[in-house]
């Protein structure tokens, strides 16, 4: 029947399935998205480990998501190191598998890399055309992972994120602010190690932005200014009231690392900000948001 009025579609429901949903980033998007979605299915890796190609397609079968976020990863850099295989299995060939599975199924893929792609040696801010070079097994699984994702699935986004903090698990953040409440004196940081915090809040909001557009390809995201960790500590110890000068700068080579650093890969997200009409919000406020001291 034509009653001269327009009709428009329903909006399709989103029914993300949230992979590696036990980790940081993975709780933080269950939360988001489980509130504001019904449909919402959170995997953490006992009920869907991203190794395993057959049970992904079968569980894509079953729950029949529209949207799969991938939060899974070994993203211990020293633990990659030390076992490189499971750092490939895991960034690498995970990846690889949910790609093929989301293309079967016809089902869109969302999937968190790193500003470890790079090698820190550029001098500037990294944009989403620069040509990676890891200098680590984490850096070059997750490169692999990425480039995977991207050949096999057309309408897949790639997000790279840095240096997070949130809600899920103790990240530098938390373990900074326990050590300054928990003793008085002098707290050692690397004076090195430039790059931009990432709130895994902001994420999981951008990322349902990212799900409601029609986006596709590689996308940096993370909250500005980019800093060095020692410089981090500092803004942190003054917004916890702090005495900021308690921040010892030490260069990396007195850590015990088992991987190597990129020195500086602050993510540029002026690509991100253009497509999505917004500012990246300014790491410190996400802080104080995250500390519950704009309450
Ligand atoms: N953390 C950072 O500062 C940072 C910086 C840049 C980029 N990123 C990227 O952000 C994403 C999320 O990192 P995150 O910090 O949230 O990591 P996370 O806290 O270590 O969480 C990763 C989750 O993946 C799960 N997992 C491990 N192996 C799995 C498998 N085979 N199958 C399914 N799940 C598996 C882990 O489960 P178990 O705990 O049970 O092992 C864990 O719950 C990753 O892509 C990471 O590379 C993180």
């Amino acid at each position: 029947m034509d009653d001269g009025m327009t009709r428009r579609e329903a909006p399709t429901q989103l029914r993300p399935l949230i992979v590696g949903a036990g980790g940081l980033v993975g709780r933080r998007l269950s939360d988001h998205f489980e509130n504001r979605h019904p449909h919402t299915v959170s995997a953490t890796r006992a009920e869907l480990d991203v190794t395993d190609r057959w049970r992904i397609e079968s569980e894509l079968e079953r729950l029949e998501p529209n949207l799969v976020i991938n939060a899974a990863a070994i993203a211990d850099v020293d633990r990659c190191e030390r076992e490189p295989d499971l750092a490939h299995r895991v960034n690498a060939e995970g990846p690889a598998h949910l790609a093929a599975a989301c293309r079967n199924a016809g089902v869109r893929l969302i999937h968190l890399s790193t500003d470890y792609v790079f090698d820190g040696q550029k001098g500037d801010e990294y944009d989403e055309s620069d040509a990676p070079h890891p200098i680590n097994v984490y850096g070059q699984s997750k490169l692999l992972g990425e480039m995977a994702v991207l050949e096999t699935l057309v309408d897949a986004v790639v997000l790279r994120v840095s240096f997070l903090f949130g809600v899920g698990r103790k990240t530098f953040l938390d373990r900074l602010i326990g050590q300054a409440h928990r003793q008085s004196g002098p707290i050692e940081v690397v004076d090195s190690w430039v790059n931009k915090p990432t709130s895994t809040t902001e994420i999981a909001r951008l990322v349902e932005r990212i799900a409601g557009e029609d986006m596709t390809g590689l996308w940096h995201l993370a909250n500005p200014p980019a800093l060095s960790k020692a410089e981090f500590a500092r803004q942190l110890l003054t917004l916890i009231g702090e005495n900021p000068g308690r921040v010892v700068p030490v260069p990396p080579h007195t850590l015990e690392l088992d991987a190597r650093r990129p020195p500086a890969t602050s993510l540029s997200t002026a690509q991100l900000e253009a497509r999505l009409g917004e500012e990246m919000k300014d790491w410190l406020a996400c802080a104080r948001e995250y500390l519950g001291m704009d309450a």
